[in-house]
């Protein structure tokens, strides 16, 4: 793609689940401010993001997290050119908030609207500190309600490889964690606990789709950790955390890394990107840098700021809709189930 004559400011805003934010990205690749208000500690009360608290909260929040995210940048809204904003997929009230704040700006300001995808938000956050990174390449997408590998044809064409038929990996990481008592939010959580443990203490399943390599499945091993933990309570066993920690991280990263390995040499692709929540988990990192160093592939994953949700990757992935000529107008609407490449 051509860089234009002039900078490009793009306004990003995010609110698909419970965290509200704001950025001022440069370019597509530089990123002014990257303001996040985290929902957590009001969620954790109840073990998981209750939707309408987290509506009530973006509304309380988003004003002031704009504001923020503008005055970091040192610009006012006269300076953006266009706004992007999250409109799917995610919890329909959440995202509601973002898109009518978007609208409001552009109509009052004359702004372009530019509806973002979030997962889409997630694959370009690798663009940030990989300067490099240009498609095509492969990306593993892993949070907490997705789990795909996507061929990242060029800015914007997404071709879905392999899916999970099931939980997501970011999903089965929250259940595990409660069911060890960790509390929400779990990823974070069992990648610190694990660090202590052995990996190779329990023997969790490795699930394999019969005629679909590239899929993913992870309800099974959910089940496994729980039946484990079950299975020690009744035989009055003490159940040591940080080895089921440990043993379930190995099982879940090692199908990841096998089946990204496996993507990336039917395809042909010498690149390869993490993406979503779960690509800050170091034991996924280190396991990919091992698969990749071995087969000669660059490999991408953004810093934890940006894995997790943020504003700066949906201005991102918004400042290649923008140039492409994506534009929405005032009836642009929350797609709660919006699928990748879906316009
Ligand atoms: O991408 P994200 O912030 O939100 C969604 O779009 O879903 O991902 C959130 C998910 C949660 O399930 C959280 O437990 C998981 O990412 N996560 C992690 C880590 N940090 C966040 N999972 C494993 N290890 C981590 N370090
Ligand atoms: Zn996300």
């Amino acid at each position: 793609m051509n860089k234009p004559e002039k900078d490009v400011l793009i306004l990003g805003i995010e609110s698909s689940c419970d965290e509200t934010a704001a950025a001022v990205v440069k370019n597509g690749r530089e990123v002014l401010s990257n303001v996040i208000s985290s929902q957590i500690e009001l969620h954790k009360l109840y073990g998981g993001v209750v939707p309408e608290i987290a509506s009530r909260k973006h509304i309380e929040k988003i004003n002031q997290v704009i504001e923020e995210a503008l005055e970091e940048a040192s610009v006012t809204l006269d300076d953006i050119d266009a706004v992007a904003v999250t409109y799917g997929p995610g919890l329909v009230g959440a995202l509601l908030v973002g898109v009518a704040e978007a609208k409001a700006i552009c109509y009052a300001k004359k702004k372009p609207l530019v509806g973002v995808h979030h997962i889409e938000g997630h694959v370009s956050a690798n663009y940030i500190e990989h300067k490099d990174l240009e498609p095509p390449f492969l990306c593993l997408i892993v949070s907490g309600g997705h789990t795909h590998l996507v061929l990242v044809n060029d800015y914007g064409e997404y071709q879905i490889i392999g899916r999970t038929r099931d939980d997501a990996v970011g999903e089965a990481f929250d259940k595990v964690a409660r069911a060890i008592g960790l509390g929400y939010p779990g990823g974070p959580k069992i990648d610190k606990l694990a660090k202590e443990g052995n990996s190779n203490a329990i023997k969790f399943p490795r699930a394999k789709i019969e005629g679909a390599p590239y899929d993913f499945s992870f309800s099974g091993i959910k089940s496994a950790v729980l039946n484990y933990i079950n299975g020690c309570q009744m035989k009055g066993e003490t159940v040591v955390e940080a080895d089921v920690a440990a043993s379930f991280q190995k099982a879940v990263t090692d199908v990841l890394v096998e089946k990204t390995m496996l993507v990336a040499k039917e395809y042909n692709m010498k690149t390869v990107a993490i993406a979503g929540g779960v690509a800050s988990n170091s034991a996924l990192r280190q396991a990919m840098e091992e698969a990749c160093k071995k087969e000669g592939y660059t490999l991408s994953y953004p810093s934890p700021i940006f894995c997790t949700d943020n504003a700066a990757m949906i201005g991102v992935a918004g400042y290649y809709e923008y140039m492409a000529g994506t534009r929405h107008g005032w009836d642009l609407n929350a797609v709660p189930n919006l699928k990748i490449g879906q316009r």
